[in-house]
């Protein structure tokens, strides 16, 4: 099969290193690719957006499924433009998408279906909005409604803090229209834990659960980012847990979606708290985790590809559970200077190959870009150094060996990846 992963980052690395392992998978292209996918699929230069552009080349190169990473083109349609045309592809539709793209829908949607999260009002100008946070007082939560790449919540531990937050999203416009509503919630307390499912809507395959570090510094300290690191399977979901949670959050939450008559295929992923009440959802995705994916995968021993082509064509039940790798990953994020604000671009990146050479260590790369023989920085989050263990403490010793011999200017990245899991 031509298979087409669309995006450029680590996930998307992650996929495409997984897909090239099944035997299904004859030839990959990348839209756009980074300067490591460059290494083992064909790049080509359309961007994750162009939906125009990526319908043309699917046609044109007979594309037999495309695999979609990232949630903007889902958010705006890829799913339903390539399916009106024939073409198979990996991703939910548009109206499933708002899962993600609109957080006032999804709350919407676990309050209807009785979804365990945190509860909530929903308000569309700022004056009311303060008005409700004076009156419920912190800590509270504000979250902009829309896509806000990972930056649209504020965790307020003050009542100024909170009404800055608002009026940065409803006054400002920092995010634009994704800001036309906010929704205040209540602040949950407990450990994180990141739920990946594959689904055609009928069936659920659950795939290992992760645990992602958010902030950018050591003790979860500092502001959000896409996520400076994860490690797989984690403690935090024993078996009897994740049942619990399929039952209460992930299986109400796709039947809730059917009772509206809307279809999803392909990854939900749940964030989940999980409280000394229970675990309650914090948000939906629609699409795997970012950097949860590159250290979940690396522990896959099932055809990926398959069960992802199973899903589309609505065959999940063929399927039923995917067989794993009993050792521990972790996935160290390297970040440019400046990340997650402005960040430094273009600084050469040493000892790749290195790294490499270390036993079962898999550097994905994210914001990378080749030219000629050598490699450079392109993006915020520059690399996800992956590696496995038979405990989380050999997983952790062999990630950081190889994130040693790794360097660019200014690199940063977190010191602490997996430790929730020691201390533990
Ligand atoms: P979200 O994009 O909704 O997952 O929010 C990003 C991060 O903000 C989450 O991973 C949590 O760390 C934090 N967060 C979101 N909602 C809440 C909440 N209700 N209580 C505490 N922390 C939250
Ligand atoms: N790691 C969080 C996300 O992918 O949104």
């Amino acid at each position: 099969m031509k298979i087409l992963v669309v995006g450029g980052g680590g996930r998307e690395h992650a996929l495409v290193w997984k897909v090239a392992q099944s035997k299904l998978a004859n030839k990959i292209f990348c839209a756009p690719g980074n300067g490591g996918i460059a290494q083992i699929a064909e790049c080509v230069d359309i961007k994750a957006e162009d939906i125009g552009g990526l319908i043309n080349f699917a046609r044109k190169e007979r594309i037999d499924f495309t695999i979609v990473g990232p949630e903007a083109p889902l958010a705006a349609g890829i799913a339903d433009e390539f399916n009106e045309q024939g073409l198979k592809i990996f991703g939910p539709v548009k109206k499933a998408a708002r899962l993600e793209a609109s957080k006032v829908f999804a709350k919407e949607l676990m309050a209807k279906y009785r979804v365990p999260t945190a509860d909530f009002e929903i308000f569309d100008d700022p004056d009311s909005a303060k008005g409700y946070i004076r009156k419920i007082g912190v800590p509270c939560v504000i979250k902009a409604d829309g896509l806000a790449a990972g930056k649209g919540v504020i965790v307020a531990k003050t009542v100024e803090e909170a009404e800055v937050a608002v009026k940065l999203m409803m006054e400002d416009r920092v995010f634009g229209q994704a800001g036309n509503k906010v929704i205040i919630e209540e602040c949950l307390y407990g450990q994180e834990a990141s739920i990946l499912v594959i689904t055609d809507t009928k069936e659920v395959v659950a795939l290992s659960a992760a645990q992602d570090h958010k902030r950018v510094f050591d003790r979860d300290d500092g502001p959000n980012t896409g996520g400076m690191g994860a490690y797989s399977p984690t403690p935090v979901v024993s078996a009897s847990l994740l049942k619990e949670i399929m039952k209460k959050i992930i299986y109400p939450t796709i039947g809730g979606l059917v009772a509206e008559g809307i279809e999803y295929k392909g990854v939900l992923y749940a964030g989940i708290m999980i409280t000394k009440d229970g675990p309650k959802t914090l948000e939906f995705n629609v699409r795997f985790g970012d950097p949860e994916t590159q250290a979940i995968l690396p522990r896959l021993n099932s055809d990926l590809l398959e069960v992802m082509l199973a899903a589309v064509e609505g065959n999940l039940s063929g399927i039923k559970s995917m067989k794993w790798d009993e050792r521990i990953c972790v996935c160290v994020v390297c970040a440019s200077r400046g990340y997650p604000g402005d960040y430094e671009k273009g600084k050469e990146i040493f000892g790749l190959d290195e790294a490499a050479k270390i036993k079962d260590v898999v550097v994905f790369h994210a914001g990378t870009k080749k030219d000629g023989n050598k490699i450079f920085t392109s993006g915020g989050r520059v690399l996800g150094v992956t590696g496995l263990g038979d405990t989380i403490t050999e997983a952790i010793c062999h990630t950081y060996a190889a994130v040693k011999r790794i360097n660019f200017e200014g690199m940063h990245y977190r010191k602490d990846i997996g430790y929730k899991a020691i201390i533990r």
